[in-house]
């Protein structure tokens, strides 16, 4: 079970702190929320927070792109270090192409999936990508309330993966506590994405990151 900081909850008046304090705390890979306020009603930063953050860090980058025309930020994202690059569903008419624009930078290509989009959208392309990204909450906003209908979805998506003999990762994100987290792996989920759980007063990241493992199971 892989855990996934997600940046945007870190404190960014000592970001590169916080992105080694990350490493060190035991994260498996590090989640990079870029949002345009267009496709979704926030903003927070780009490809230059990312290229700041990574010499920082050895772990893999994975970039959300929460934006609109997607296709415009991929080989920036990829040039400022992301490792994995994520499109949504909802903001492409063509998938396809993007999830090939993105494997042609040598990236892994993640899609994305709003949580009222069907999962059988990502049916035909199941093969061609590396990672399903599952939103458990309406990106934008960190600190929402995890959408329990979630579950189910990734349940779905792990056994249409499995019926295609298809090797892609299932990440969740959104909502996700040591309350959820258990029966999220049961479902099927091999990663989490841990945002304004994982940055508590008074607590450290490392106890938050082996609590939820524990929790895991
Ligand atoms: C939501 C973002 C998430 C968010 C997760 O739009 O995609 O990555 O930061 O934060 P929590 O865990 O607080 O929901
Ligand atoms: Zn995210």
């Amino acid at each position: 079970m892989k855990i996934a900081p997600s940046v945007m909850c870190a404190d960014f008046a000592r970001l590169g702190e916080q992105i080694k304090e990350l490493e060190a705390a035991g994260a498996d890979l590090l989640h990079f929320d870029v949002m345009d306020n267009h496709f979704v009603p926030n903003l927070t930063f780009g490809p230059m927070i990312v290229e700041a953050c990574r010499p920082l860090s050895r772990l893999p980058f994975y970039a959300h792109l929460m934006v609109e025309r997607p296709e415009t930020l991929i080989e920036a994202t990829v040039k400022a270090g992301a490792d994995s690059v994520g499109v949504h569903v909802e903001a492409t008419a063509h998938l396809h192409r993007l999830v090939q624009q993105i494997k042609g930078t040598g990236a892994s290509a993640c899609v994305a999936l709003n949580p009222a989009t069907p999962v059988s959208l990502i049916e035909p392309i199941i093969e061609e990508i590396d990672t399903v990204l599952v939103m458990s909450v309406n990106p934008g906003w960190a600190g929402q309330a995890f959408i329990p209908a979630s579950l189910e979805r990734v349940r779905a998506i792990a056994e249409m993966a499995a019926a295609k003999s298809a090797q892609a990762e299932i990440l969740v994100d959104g909502g996700i506590t040591e309350a959820n987290i258990g029966d999220l792996c049961q479902a099927g989920m091999t990663g989490a994405v841990i945002g304004s759980h994982l940055f508590q007063e008074g607590r450290s990241l490392r106890d938050v990151i082996r609590a939820l493992r524990e929790a895991a199971g």
